[in-house]
């Protein structure tokens, strides 16, 4: 089962990459307030949910014990991100502090992963 765990840890990481790949891509449009959400940031996020969920249930089956706070608290903070970066996927621009939050809010989750031990 951890090869299970190792695996859905990698796809994890690629979420990551494709949520903070694509804000960063758009860093120079955000100071010209021309940035927009593209799809690897949508995809990235979904990503990181349905692999989250995925690790805590492995975990779980596994008697292993899991900070429940932790999970929750980047759980809530991705709900927010998804539901942003969803509902403004078709606009062309989004506003520089919108989407300065996104960014923001997904260095947040990475700093509480590997700092909330
Ligand atoms: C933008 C959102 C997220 C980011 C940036 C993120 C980041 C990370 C990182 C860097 C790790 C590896 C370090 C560690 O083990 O703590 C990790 C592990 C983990 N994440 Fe996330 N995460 C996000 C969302 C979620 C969500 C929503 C869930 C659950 C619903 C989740 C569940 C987990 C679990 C269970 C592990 C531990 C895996 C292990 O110890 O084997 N993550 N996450």
């Amino acid at each position: 089962m951890d090869v299970l765990i190792h695996f859905f840890l990698g796809l994890h990481i690629i979420g990551i990459a494709a949520l903070l790949g694509g804000f960063l891509t758009q860093m120079k449009a955000m100071g010209q307030g021309a940035a927009r959400f593209v799809p690897a940031m949508l995809h990235g996020a979904l990503t990181m949910l349905i692999t989250g969920v995925a690790l805590v249930g492995i975990h779980q089956a596994q008697g292993h014990e899991v900070n429940n706070i932790k999970i929750g608290v980047k759980l809530a903070v991705l709900v927010v991100i998804l539901g942003l970066v969803y509902v403004k996927r078709d606009e062309e621009k989004v506003d520089k502090g919108l989407f300065g939050l996104v960014g923001g809010l997904t260095m947040t989750n990475i700093f509480i992963a590997v700092l909330w031990t």
